[in-house]
């Protein structure tokens, strides 16, 4: 996922300001990782339902430190697997600490409360939209070590002091249930309304969207 428009001045170094304990929180990559290329709409793997991480192994921990790394360098907020071109159920989202880690991740819970919030997508370069979702929702997953966790985004609000990049929790709370719908192979235009995704044929370059299915 992308920073929306309006909070899109960097503070990177906000990212990185230490450790965050109780957290599933993952090293910060080291400088000279490589940047993986990112799929953008419409790559069919993006349409793909990806597969279980049965171990993390070595190669998922390098992956891991992969995407953060390409998260991070395109001004990103939220990266899933598939959009670097691996069906795997792995997903990171940056925040005012470390970088958080969730394999084979697994919304548990859902608030009733909704909001409206804008969202960009790395694989769709240039679109954001306006998309409703659950306020917070309860996570559960793998961290980076194969450990079961469950993460409840509200939680994380309460714990973290507010910068301007990242004003709520509820910011995170959209990250994950973004990333969460990629693994499923589920995009932003499939979460809008007809009207939205008939404007976004008609005025972005994104032309092949097509007619409303859910
Ligand atoms: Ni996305």
């Amino acid at each position: 996922m992308r920073t929306p428009k309006a909070a899109e001045t960097p503070h990177r170094a906000l990212l990185w300001c230490g450790a965050n304990p109780g957290i599933p929180a993952f090293a910060s990559p080291k400088p000279t990782m490589t940047i993986l290329p990112i799929k953008k709409y419409p790559e069919p793997i993006l349409r793909k339902k990806s597969e279980e991480v049965k171990e993390v192994t070595p190669e998922i921990k390098k992956l891991i430190e992969e995407m953060i790394e390409t998260m991070l360098k395109n001004n990103g907020i939220g990266l899933a697997a598939p959009q670097v071109g691996v069906s795997k159920r792995i997903i990171v989202a940056a925040t005012q600490k470390d970088p958080l880690v969730f394999i084979n991740p697994k919304i548990l819970r859902k608030s009733k409360e909704t909001e409206l919030g804008e969202e960009g997508c790395l694989s769709f370069p240039g679109l954001y939209l306006k998309i409703k979702r659950p306020k917070f929702v309860e996570v559960g997953a793998l961290d980076i070590n194969g450990k079961k966790i469950r993460f409840e985004t509200k939680e994380l609000l309460s714990k973290s002091p507010v910068n301007e990049r990242y004003p709520t929790g509820v910011i995170l709370s959209r990250i994950i249930q973004h990333e969460t719908d990629h693994l499923d192979g589920i995009l932003i235009i499939d979460r809008i309304s007809f009207w939205q995704r008939w404007k976004i044929r008609k005025t972005s370059k994104f032309t092949q969207v097509g007619p409303v299915s859910n």
